[in-house]
């Protein structure tokens, strides 16, 4: 079974591009070593991350995600086992959603911080249909 975790947090300081390329560059290296899999979306301060893998190893490096001074008010949305991978080949996509690109990703003109950390079935479905913009 492949356990997996979908959250949301927000950055404490704002992230240059140069903060995210290092942040990325890392957790690829990281995961790639561990076969975790997943996308990590960064939208206006936000954070959104689905990570997958073995449970010790998804567990263990969301315990270190949960710990990164670099973030705070982590809402696990979601969490849980499922027999397959959703992201097989990526040990990371990462995309930099810009507030011109908010309707083609979420579906909707805006997107209100209220929606991500409001209730979480309501946060769940706003970031499940940003999952499927990019999961084709
Ligand atoms: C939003 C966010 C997402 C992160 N995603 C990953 C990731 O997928 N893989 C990874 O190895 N580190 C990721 N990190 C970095 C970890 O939080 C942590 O810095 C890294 O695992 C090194 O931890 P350590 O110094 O305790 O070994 C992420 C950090 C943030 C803020």
């Amino acid at each position: 079974m492949i356990t997996y975790y979908v959250y949301i947090s927000r950055q404490k300081k704002s992230f240059s591009n140069e903060d995210l390329d290092l942040l990325l560059l890392n957790a690829r290296t990281y995961n790639a070593t561990k076969n975790i899999t997943g996308i990590l979306f960064y939208f206006d301060g936000i954070f959104i991350q689905h990570i997958e893998g073995n449970s010790i190893d998804v567990v263990g490096l969301f315990e270190k995600i949960n710990k990164d001074s670099r973030h705070d008010d982590i809402q696990v949305l979601k969490s849980g086992t499922v027999p397959e991978r959703r992201y097989l080949d990526w040990k990371m996509l990462f995309k930099n959603i810009e507030p011109e690109e908010v309707e083609a990703f979420f579906g909707a003109p805006q997107i209100k911080e209220s929606d991500l950390f409001g209730p979480k079935d309501k946060a769940y479905s706003v970031v499940s249909n940003l999952f499927e913009t990019i999961s084709v």
